[in-house]
């Protein structure tokens, strides 16, 4: 059997190029979800519950990117944190934008009646939420969901691995696809069920598509370098949990240990602790839980992080995400490379 390489985020760097950006403030790192919704800065939390509810989505909401509230609580809980989500977003922007309200919703149960309670709360997104995407659940609750909301709602839906369920996705009624299974942090998926695609490569197969949906990479992401990759190769926005987890305003208690670190927990949602506190019993497990050291304000990282990303687009002398997508060179990097790639006088 012959196997083709599959890529992932250490394995390639972007080559810089010649730049004529003489500042970063040149940069624009929009970009439109639909024709109604745009992006200033196209990132998106996680709908984890150690990552968005209302206090995340809102700071996202600030800089200009997105939070996707989770749906791990009840109808009328997650339905409350929409509707206040709504009233603060509504006066933190400018009377002409539409605000993106985006909230989490599975394929089985009430998830019907979840997504019409959450509309009507004020979400103008629905993220149809599923570990595996490429099923004929997510096929019908797609049609489900565009025969009962209409055209106006904007579908996000996933997660998928190959351009085949990515065209699929979009065809039963995706307007955005989360592209990745396997690769995010709390992830055991993999180790659990031998199925999955090294991250950065599930995004150059569905940058191949032809379908107008928008590409989400999503888990993995590690630092705004991976983040620039990911769009680099083809990514329309970029999906966050681990970056955003133990900040202030990501939900948990800051946990103090007995030499006074603080910390936050960060857990998978197929976790079995996550699994036993939502429905009682665990099953399938295919995510951990974890503390990590706490960050402090979300603001702050995500002023990191976008000075990052335009410093990255500057290095390959890109003005906004297209001109980077049309631009970039990637090179694939040795281990000796990626080695030198690091702080590696830290290692000596
Ligand atoms: P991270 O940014 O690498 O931490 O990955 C976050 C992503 O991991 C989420 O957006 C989900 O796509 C995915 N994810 C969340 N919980 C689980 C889980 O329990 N198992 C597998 N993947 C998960």
């Amino acid at each position: 059997m012959k196997f083709r390489k599959a890529v992932t985020y250490d394995d390639v760097l972007l080559e810089p190029q010649y730049s004529t950006i003489r500042t970063r403030q040149e940069i624009s790192l929009g970009n439109a979800l639909s024709d109604d919704l745009w992006l200033d800065l196209p990132l998106i939390s996680s709908p984890m519950d150690t990552v968005t509810e209302g206090e995340m989505a809102l700071a996202m909401a600030r800089h200009g990117a997105l939070g996707v509230i989770h749906r791990y609580n009840d109808i009328e809980t997650q339905a409350s944190i929409v509707r206040e989500l709504h009233a603060a977003t509504s006066s933190t922007l400018s009377a002409m934008a539409t605000p993106a309200i985006a909230a989490a919703i599975g394929v089985t149960g009430f998830y019907l009646q979840r997504a019409v309670a959450l509309c009507e709360s004020g979400a103008n997104i629905l993220c149809v939420d599923v570990a595996h995407g490429h099923h004929i659940l997510v096929k019908e609750a797609l049609r489900s969901l565009r025969s009962e909301l209409g055209a106006d709602v904007h579908l996000m839906a996933g997660n998928v691995a190959t351009l085949a369920a990515f065209n699929d996705l979009a065809d039963w009624g995706a307007d955005s696809v989360r592209c990745n299974i396997g690769g995010g942090s709390i992830c055991s998926t993999r180790i659990q069920t031998g199925h999955g695609l090294p991250g950065l490569q599930t995004i150059f197969d569905c940058a191949a598509t032809d379908r107008d949906v928008k590409i989400i990479a999503d888990g993995g992401i590690r630092t705004s370098g991976d983040i620039v990759k990911a769009i680099a190769a083809g990514a329309d926005f970029v999906m966050l949990g681990s970056m955003l987890a133990g900040t202030a305003e990501s939900p948990g208690e800051i946990i103090e240990d007995s030499a006074g670190h603080l910390f936050k927990k960060y857990r998978g949602m197929a976790s079995k602790d996550a699994q036993i506190t939502w429905r009682g019993r665990h099953s399938s497990n295919e995510g951990v839980a974890t503390q990590i050291p706490y960050k402090g304000d979300v603001d702050l990282l995500l002023q990191d992080i976008t000075n990052g990303m335009r410093s990255g687009l500057s290095y390959s002398g890109a003005r906004d995400i297209i001109d980077l997508q049309t631009k970039a060179k990637f090179v694939r990097q040795t281990g000796a490379g990626l080695n030198e790639s690091g702080t590696h006088i830290l290692s000596r």
